[in-house]
């Protein structure tokens, strides 16, 4: 007997036509590109004021399957650096190390550090997002949280001069996080990229020119 489908089903088939109808999974497919995520990445660095040395030390967080982490190698020369971490595993990209672990655990973090190898950091890029529950406040909470763990990475390692550019959701604890931004960051910007689904509730925070600590 044929059984009618169930809500999650509908839910999973409904995301899949989406998916293979969007232009930017196209593009990314016909350009061999790891995900349509790196549209993202390249029109902010397109129309932003971030300045990418060919020397500089970047880490990547939440960057599986790769795509940034893949892109920023054609920033930077032998000199530069770019550390990835990720809860998943993802192919190796030629030039960039692989950490897989939780950025959210003192473990993560350890392995993050041991791998800058003294290193200050230039760019921190993180295209992470928490989860999704469903319940909205819950998956607020935890990007806002990702954020801030984001921001106490970037204000003891970045160099001073130094950038962050993360994934956030406009909500609860948004307006309070981007306050703290500000103390750590002479300019700060919103963007959201045209290959951010207009239905997603994500954007991108850009923090440039960290400051020093005497001007906080
Ligand atoms: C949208 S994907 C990133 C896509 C990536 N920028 C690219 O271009 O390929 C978000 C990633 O964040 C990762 N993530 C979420 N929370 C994390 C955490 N606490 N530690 C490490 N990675 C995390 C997820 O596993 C997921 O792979």
């Amino acid at each position: 007997m044929k059984q009618s489908k169930s809500k999650k089903d509908r839910k999973t088939s409904a995301w899949f036509q989406r998916h293979s109808n969007d232009p930017h999974v196209k593009q990314a497919q016909k350009e061999g590109k790891r995900s349509r995520a790196v549209f993202k990445l390249t029109e902010i660095l397109d129309s932003s004021q971030i300045f990418i040395k060919k020397d500089a030390v970047i880490v990547d967080l939440g960057c599986a399957p790769g795509s940034w982490s893949e892109e920023l190698t054609n920033y930077i020369d032998g000199n530069g650096k770019i550390i990835g971490i990720d809860l998943l595993p993802l192919s190796p990209i030629r030039g960039v190390t692989l950490i897989q672990a939780d950025f959210d655990t003192p473990e993560g973090q350890q392995a993050l550090i041991e791998a800058l190898d003294g290193r200050k950091v230039d760019l921190v890029v993180s295209d992470m997002a928490p989860e999704m529950s469903g319940h909205k406040l819950v998956d607020q909470m935890r990007m806002i949280g990702l954020n801030e763990m984001t921001l106490h990475f970037a204000k003891q390692y970045l160099s001073p001069g130094g950038a962050v550019l993360m994934k956030t959701f406009m909500g609860e604890g948004y307006d309070t996080f981007r306050q703290e931004m500000g103390k750590t960051f002479k300019r700060i910007k919103n963007i959201k990229p045209t290959a951010s689904r207009k239905t997603s509730p994500e954007f991108f925070l850009l923090g440039l020119d960290m400051k020093v600590w005497s001007e906080s």
